[in-house]
């Protein structure tokens, strides 16, 4: 990403188109749920409840416009939790504490994801999404929810967009921003979830000085730089540190004060989801190899 500096680091700034893409989830529109099914293209579709991934999420062709920022022609995607969203991984127990339905980038069905996490996680890349609110399918904002990440083989993120009241805390006017965390969960940009309207984000990592960095815009309007580069404390340098690129809903449950401590302190198992069904719009995916010019 090129980005034209005035003045200070929340000048505004304007983006070449002419880069490097590494990864593109912008959904061609010859792309179907059954391809979404069989985990095709650039999607690995396995994060998700017991029905099948197009039960979950749904491309909307012409019906929905994507976010005006890009001018690649794409459809956007409808992403949805209900309370059959409870996900296995593998022989582990299922997460009966969240509710989540996410894709991961991959390259093509069946790539080796450590091989290309790597080759999108290499120097400094960028993260490119855009989001937009589903006035029928609201998410309620008492709830934590992570909605894009990457996520290393520990489990934490690298970075993360949050939205809602942060597990174990209470709700506040706050809970109704989205919010760009670093990965000890330091909120380096929030701005408030403006219904009806696409937020677009860019997140700049640098794999090697170990930084982030934010830009921001509503609708058409051109990124700017809304948070200045800094050290993304805690992340693990080198191939550990790589991770999967997620994008979706994952819905924290709230604690349950007639469980056993214990319970109330096990997110991922234990907790209350009143089970809705809930949904976010999702266009302009993809991850941008930065050079060097940031
Ligand atoms: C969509 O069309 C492109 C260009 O013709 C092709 O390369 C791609 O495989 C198609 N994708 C699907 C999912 O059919
Ligand atoms: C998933 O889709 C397949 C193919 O369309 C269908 O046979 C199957 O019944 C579906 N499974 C569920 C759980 O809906
Ligand atoms: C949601 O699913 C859980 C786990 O399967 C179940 O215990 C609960 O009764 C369900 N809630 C609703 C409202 O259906
Ligand atoms: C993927 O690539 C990594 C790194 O080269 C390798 O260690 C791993 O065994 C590969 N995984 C599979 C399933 O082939
Ligand atoms: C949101 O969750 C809270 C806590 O469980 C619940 O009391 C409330 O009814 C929910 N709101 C909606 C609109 O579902
Ligand atoms: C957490 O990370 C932020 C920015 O990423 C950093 O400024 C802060 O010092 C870190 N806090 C701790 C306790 O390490």
């Amino acid at each position: 990403m090129r980005v034209i500096a005035v003045g200070t680091f929340f000048a505004f700034i304007s983006l070449s188109r002419a880069t490097r893409v590494l990864w593109d989830g912008r959904a061609p529109f010859n792309y179907t749920e059954a391809d979404l099914d069989a985990s095709d293209g650039p999607y690995l579709s396995v994060v998700k409840g017991t029905q099948n991934a197009s039960h979950y999420v749904s491309f909307l062709g012409h019906s929905v416009a994507p976010t005006p920022l890009w001018a690649q022609p794409e459809q956007t995607i409808l992403s949805t939790i209900d309370n059959t969203s409870i996900f296995t991984p593998g022989s582990s127990p299922p997460q009966t504490g969240f509710r989540r339905g996410e894709i991961i980038a991959q390259p093509y069905a069946g790539a080796n994801r450590t091989i290309f996490d790597s080759e999108i996680e290499t120097g400094i890349s960028t993260f490119h999404f855009s989001i937009q609110s589903v006035k029928a399918l609201p998410l309620n904002y008492t709830h934590e929810y992570q909605v894009v990440w990457i996520e290393p083989t520990d489990g934490t993120h690298v970075f993360d967009l949050q939205i809602g009241t942060p597990f174990n805390t209470t709700p506040s006017a706050a809970s109704h921003d989205l919010k760009i965390r670093t990965h000890n969960r330091t909120v380096i940009f929030s701005t408030p979830f403006v219904p009806e309207q696409w937020h677009n984000f860019a997140v700049v990592v640098d794999w090697t000085r170990l930084t982030v960095r934010t830009f921001y815009s509503i609708g058409a309007g051109h990124l700017s730089a809304v948070s200045p580069t800094v050290a993304n404390t805690g992340v693990t340098s080198g191939a550990d540190g790589q991770g999967e690129f997620h994008f979706g809903i994952l819905k924290l449950p709230l604690i349950d004060p007639s469980q056993p401590a214990a319970e109330q302190g096990d997110v991922v198992h234990f907790g209350i989801q009143e089970g809705d069904k809930e949904g976010l719009l999702y266009s302009g995916v993809f991850v941008e190899g930065a050079g060097t010019e940031i």
